[in-house]
């Protein structure tokens, strides 16, 4: 973890490791994710776990705000253009972003961390903030771990 992040991925990534261990199943592991991972705090406010189905992404676990959007077809919203584009997405001010699907009113920026495994995408980390330019590359880099270290054990 760098001192400047408020993430502490490799953290995150140990808890899944033994999670893993002790037989969690799919779900498990991604409330694990969402749940350790908004308990960082702000910027922090709501983490969802959306996961590819064909040509839907379909929301399997969240922590923080509930939303509306529990399956998003790819090229849709942020999260479908990631699919689509093949590419994390980092939005600082979602207000200036063409195509952004709210959630919440209170939500000021948005970080969508692509799960794959090798060519294969499996799905998404989708976090929402209330802070305007809630995730620097830093911050990113430590959500990065906990989506690589959900490739592998999902
Ligand atoms: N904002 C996302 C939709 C997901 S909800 O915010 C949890 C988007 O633009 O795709």
């Amino acid at each position: 973890m760098l001192a400047n992040t408020i993430l502490d991925g490799d953290a995150i990534v140990r808890a899944l490791h033994g999670a893993f261990a002790r037989d969690a199943s799919r779900p498990e592991l991604l409330q694990l994710a969402a749940t350790k991972m908004r308990e960082a705090g702000g910027p922090y406010t709501g983490v969802y776990m959306y996961m590819l189905h064909g040509d839907e992404l379909v929301l399997e676990a969240f922590d923080g705000r509930p939303t509306e959007h529990i399956r998003i077809p790819v090229g849709t919203g942020l999260c479908g253009r990631a699919v689509a584009e093949r590419r994390d997405i980092n939005v600082g001010d979602v207000s200036q972003a063409d195509g952004y699907l709210a959630c919440s009113l209170e939500t000021r920026s948005e970080l969508v961390v692509l799960i794959r495994r090798h060519e294969e995408i499996l799905g998404q980390i989708d976090i929402d903030s209330d802070e305007l330019h809630g995730f620097d590359d830093a911050e990113e880099r430590e959500v990065k771990k906990v989506a690589d270290a959900l490739a592998v054990l999902l």
